[in-house]
């Protein structure tokens, strides 16, 4: 009898991305575990701690970190496929601002290479490659897929294999082995085992980071959890958490983002309601805050790769084993849509004080998914954007954070060069960039033509300062 994954799974674009890659058997840990010829074989122990040859692939804003920290201590090949972050950073520069010059000379271990044969001497891997959502918004694996592709090829007896990429629970065992047994003809948690330890980093912190952030470790059997563990205890000083599971701590990663989006959802909901009652909704959270168990989360756009995308990874699992979130989804619904909100309430406000709202001049400050940080990937400024020229809106886009080119790429956005004082009819201050901070009110407001609108989307101003907030 077909059951509801049967009937479902032919039409999920995940399941015919693994079938075109010919990685289509499901594979759970009781199997991975089952015995060899009755009995486990543990012929192939894990190695020690001295023996660990490593290997990271994928150096962005995760594999980086990761790779210079161990750098410092042991031998390390830093590996990616894209050319030019790998010349880069063999210069000393990382675009992504999470590591120095300086950290990255430190890191004296540390060897980059775009070149798959120098995993070849690897015994130890971890995969740190994106794991994006489709326009349908589900699970791309692709770059996890053609990750595992290079380290099945190169996979010795007794390596492990550890993934850092947030994905559901279950993908390490059921996509990833599959493929590193199919192309290195070893056989899991026999030949060569795996683990998974989710990364907590958070771009554009720099108090929050990798070795003082506690970090979940797992392992496909005891022995490879303490090895993995061992591991990442040689470089975090915050210390580890050694999870039941592979799925537990890849269950663990995605509600932590799961959890932060139904929050802001629900400020973002909260906001929606206080804004048609004339209410102020950061006093509103101040005065709740006050009560020791509120939790301080604010309204506002919810973009980059983690918090905006992980939620569907989770979701896109639970719909498979037949259940259909309800909360989860209705977050996101929220969440995704604010972009249009916040343009409803620019243009009553713009057509309140008689401003032509066809034409106007519309500046955008932030382009970047957060304060602070270079990262523009799935940022949510652009639905502002473009929802502002679909009211023909001219709009200037300024963000001192951003490369030009990257945001023509990614999103044919030309960036202001430079904001011109008193041109605008309204100024959306969108992102809480410290240099918009340092500006202050006076010189935001100076942006605008008079009788211009402010809009103060991220609080960076005191409530009497702008002319609208979320
Ligand atoms: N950035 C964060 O704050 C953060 C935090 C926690 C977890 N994560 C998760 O960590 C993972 C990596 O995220 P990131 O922000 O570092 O991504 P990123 O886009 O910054 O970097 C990924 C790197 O992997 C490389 N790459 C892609 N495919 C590859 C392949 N097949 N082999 C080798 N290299 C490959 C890319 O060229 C890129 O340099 C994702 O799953 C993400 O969800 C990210």
């Amino acid at each position: 009898m077909d059951t509801v994954l049967d009937r479902q799974l032919p039409l999920n674009p995940v399941r015919t991305q693994l079938e075109a890659t010919g990685h289509t058997t499901p594979r759970g840990i009781a199997d991975a575990q089952a015995p060899v010829n009755g009995e486990p074989d543990r012929s192939a122990v894990p190695m020690k701690l001295d023996d660990v040859q490593l290997a990271v692939a994928g150096l962005g804003y995760v594999g980086l970190p990761l790779a210079v920290e161990f750098g410092r201590q042991r031998d390390v090949v830093g590996f990616d496929i894209k050319r030019s972050r790998v010349d880069a950073l063999r210069k000393g520069v990382d675009a992504t601002l999470e590591t120095t010059a300086d950290e990255l000379k430190a890191a004296t271990g540390l060897h980059f290479s775009c070149d798959a044969a120098d995993l070849a001497d690897r015994n130890f891997f971890i995969v740190a490659v994106p794991t994006p959502i489709d326009a349908a918004r589900q699970p791309d694996l692709s770059p996890l897929v053609g990750a595992s592709e290079f380290v099945g090829k190169v996979l010795k007896a007794g390596s492990v294999v550890v993934f850092e990429s947030t994905v559901y629970p279950g993908c390490t065992e059921e996509v990833c082995v599959p493929i590193l047994e199919r192309l290195s003809g070893l056989k899991f948690n026999r030949d060569f085992f795996c683990g998974y330890s989710p990364e907590r980093i958070n771009p554009g912190d720099k108090q929050h980071r990798l070795p003082n952030i506690r970090k979940i470790t797992s392992g496909s059997t005891p022995e490879v959890a303490d090895l993995v563990d061992r591991l990442y205890g040689s470089i975090i000083t915050a210390g580890t958490h050694k999870a039941e599971s592979i799925k537990v701590a890849e269950a663990a990663k995605v509600i932590e983002n799961t959890q932060r989006d139904v929050n802001i959802a629900l400020m973002n909901e909260l906001a929606l309601i206080f804004n048609r009652m004339g209410i102020d909704t950061e006093a509103v959270l101040k005065a709740a805050g006050s009560k020791w168990n509120f939790l301080p989360f604010r309204p506002g756009l919810v973009g980059g790769h983690c918090i905006g995308v992980d939620p569907y990874y989770l979701t896109y699992k639970a719909e498979m084993v037949g259940y259909h979130p309800e909360v989860i989804l209705a977050g996101r619904r929220i969440n995704d849509s604010m972009g249009v909100y916040v343009v409803a309430q620019l243009m009553k406000a713009m057509m309140r004080r008689r401003i032509q709202v066809e034409g106007a001049k519309v500046l955008v400050l932030g382009l970047t998914f957060k304060e602070n940080c270079p990262d523009i990937r799935n940022t949510r400024v652009v639905d502002i954007i473009a929802e502002l020229k679909d009211y023909h809106c001219d709009v200037d886009v300024y963000d001192p954070w951003v490369d030009a080119d990257e945001a023509q790429r990614q999103y044919g956005i030309a960036l202001a060069a430079k904001p011109q004082a008193g041109h605008y009819d309204a100024v959306v201050i969108a992102v809480a960039h410290q240099q918009f901070k340092d500006m202050g009110a006076q010189a935001l407001r100076a942006l605008g033509k008079p009788g211009s609108v402010l809009y103060d989307l991220k609080y960076v101003l005191a409530a009497n300062e702008s002319d609208l907030r979320l």
